[in-house]
């Protein structure tokens, strides 16, 4: 126990925490998108995908459970490690550096908070229903059709998913480098595997919105 608690003390352990929680919630987010796109399937087999989701309420409950364990794990270790990196360098750098890494940790910076806000939204818009125009319970699919019909909520869908793009991107290439996969000889293929997952998601995920606008739902 206690040298669990001192290796995630440690800023290694904390880029595990981050690399762990990441892929959790990376794989909460690959179903999520997977579950969303059957919005194309019809009516009937999404409203059955969301059926099946809400008639385990211990299951559904017990995920909950550990993705909200991990959005906060997530977080708090990189407020933790943006203090600590702070804090190894007080003066700041005399000329600012334009590395590809400096670009990285500033693109996270921006794109964490963004994504953080864009979860508080959708979850009032589609899990609390406050800011629905006119939700109905047993029809989650009129719900999305109706929504994404509203092009100010599919361009900020758009946006927000755009900046999950990006933070997916930066996060999957810098936890190839906290698990040790960093070679010089493997770098660029890892970029281009961290772009290839992050093209996957932010497509997949803005593919609703867009679908929608273009009248490929009824
Ligand atoms: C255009 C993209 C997206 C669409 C159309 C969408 C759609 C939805 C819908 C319809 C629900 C309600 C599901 C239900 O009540 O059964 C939902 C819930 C949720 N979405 Fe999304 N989503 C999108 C992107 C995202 C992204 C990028 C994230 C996270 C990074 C996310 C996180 C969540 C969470 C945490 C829930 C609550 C799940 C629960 O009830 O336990 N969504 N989404």
């Amino acid at each position: 126990m206690a040298t669990a608690v001192s290796f995630t003390a440690s800023s290694i352990g904390k880029k595990y925490v981050m690399a762990v929680s990441g892929i959790a919630l990376f794989g909460f987010t690959m179903a999520h998108m997977a579950g969303n796109l059957q919005v194309f399937l019809g009516r009937e087999r999404f409203n059955g995908y969301a059926a099946t989701l809400h008639a385990m309420p211990a299951v559904l409950w017990a995920f909950r459970g550990v993705m909200i364990l991990a959005v906060v794990a997530h977080i708090v270790t990189s407020v933790q490690l943006a203090l600590r990196n702070r804090a190894a360098r007080p003066q700041g750098y005399a000329k600012k550096q334009s590395l590809a890494t400096t670009y990285a940790a500033r693109t996270m910076v921006v794109s964490g908070p963004i994504l953080f806000f864009y979860i508080v939204y959708h979850l009032l818009h589609f899990t609390f229903n406050t800011l629905h125009p006119n939700y109905e319970v047993t029809d989650l699919y009129s719900n999305v059709v109706a929504s994404f019909r509203q092009v100010p909520i599919s361009v900020s869908y758009i946006v927000a998913n755009a900046c999950f793009g990006f933070h997916v991107f930066h996060g999957a290439y810098s936890l190839f480098q906290s698990l040790g996969v960093n070679h010089p000889r493997y770098n660029g293929a890892l970029r281009s595997l961290a772009m290839a997952i992050a093209v996957l998601v932010t497509t997949g995920f803005i593919a609703v919105p867009v679908g929608v606008l273009a009248g490929l739902t009824k």
